[in-house]
């Protein structure tokens, strides 16, 4: 049954005319069939009217840590009376994800996705990097993989406590990278004092690739660092964070084509510097906004917080930041069907509860989706 979505106030589409007014679109078997001016709208079988309302394309949130247990509020709570925030307690959430059953660990997905598609997100994708084990790291990824093809394998998170980093390093390489391949769709490594340096980072995402799996990285998060030129040189899709940037850094971004996934939750919830969008932007570099949702350093799961947040302190105007959430996620998940509404991609959208994209800057913190299709 094809559906007409009409008297749509504003339409986002990211295509040839990129923001619609006054506009329509036709759906038929979950596929974008025709976009355009309302008055020009073909029949279809039903008619949703969404009463001048603006549609958004469907969030693509391209960095969540979604398989986890446990809490760190307490931490949290630390930060924001002055301590720092230290990559080492990722060690408590693995501690607390070990621990869980099988169950467990896809009920608290689900509650999190959930919490994503009210807030308009449609496409996730989910990393492991909280098991740390051959079992838990493989466990992740096939919890993970019953619910996003967009899967991460994340065994490079932090080295755990009373491992040496080399054998470590073979461990994750090796069997750990045997098992949970099958389960994912992207090799990750944080590459950051405290957790991995240049050369295991290195050694970590061309053993993903031998593998078959497609390489992006955490990367100058904590203070500048090689994560970046790691990203550039191994032909990373992908580094994400960015916030440390020096001038080389973005030249070779630029170059490489990586993209730069900036995560506003992070510096939000750390209380950090914000990375500069803008810097990155005017080099030419394409840029993605993502949640990071995780218990320790970003636990939002919203997309239109990180867009406002991004806005107001990272430099972007609110189409630019629009973009990176939508189609800036699916370039850096290297997906051509999602993060648009044009013919021939997946009707994944959101209508708003206000007549502009804007009102996602412009009223930080409102629920302003009112549907998902
Ligand atoms: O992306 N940077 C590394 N990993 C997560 C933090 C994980 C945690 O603190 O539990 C991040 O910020
Ligand atoms: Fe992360």
């Amino acid at each position: 049954m094809s559906l007409l979505v009409t008297n749509i106030g504003e339409l986002v589409t990211w295509g040839e005319e990129p923001v619609i007014t006054d506009a329509a679109f036709v759906v038929d078997k979950g596929l974008i069939v025709w976009v355009g001016h309302r008055l020009d709208a073909p029949e279809a079988d039903a008619v949703n009217d969404v009463c001048g309302a603006a549609v958004i394309p469907g969030f693509v949130d391209s960095h969540t840590h979604l398989v986890f247990a446990g809490d760190r509020s307490a931490e949290f709570e630390a930060r924001m009376t002055g301590q720092p925030y230290r990559a080492g307690g990722i060690r408590a959430t693995v501690d607390a994800t070990r621990a869980a059953t099988d169950e467990q660990l896809a009920a608290n997905i689900a509650r999190h996705l959930a919490e994503m598609r009210a807030q308009g997100t449609t496409t996730v994708e989910i990393k492991s990097g909280y098991g740390l084990t051959v079992l838990d790291e493989s466990r992740s990824l096939a919890i993970a993989r019953q619910f996003t093809p967009e899967t991460t394998y994340l065994g490079a998170h932090v080295v755990p406590s009373g491992t040496n980093v080399a054998a470590y390093v073979d461990l994750v390489t090796g069997p750990m990278l045997d098992a949970c391949a099958p389960y994912a769709r992207w090799v990750d490594v944080f590459c950051e004092a405290g957790a991995f340096d240049a050369d295991a980072a290195r050694t970590v995402l061309k053993a993903g690739m031998n593998a078959g799996l497609l390489p992006r990285i955490h990367a100058n998060q904590l203070g500048h660092g090689p994560g970046v030129q790691v990203a550039c040189e191994v032909g990373a899709t992908a580094a994400d964070h960015c916030t440390y940037l020096t001038d080389a850094d973005i030249s070779a971004l630029a170059d490489a084509g990586v993209v730069a996934g900036l995560l506003p939750g992070v510096e939000f919830s750390t209380r950090s510097p914000y990375p500069d969008a803008r810097r990155l932007l005017d080099a030419g570099v394409t840029v993605s906004i993502a949640t990071d949702c995780n218990p320790g350093s970003s636990y939002t799961s919203s997309m239109p917080f990180c867009v406002a947040v991004a806005v107001r302190d990272m430099g972007m105007s609110p189409r630019e930041a629009l973009w990176s959430a939508t189609m800036g996620g699916a370039v850096s998940l290297r997906r051509d069907d999602v993060g648009r509404l044009t013919v021939g991609a997946k009707a994944d959208y959101a209508v708003l509860n206000a007549p502009s994209f804007v009102h996602l800057a412009y009223r930080p913190g409102v629920p302003l989706v009112a549907a998902v299709g």
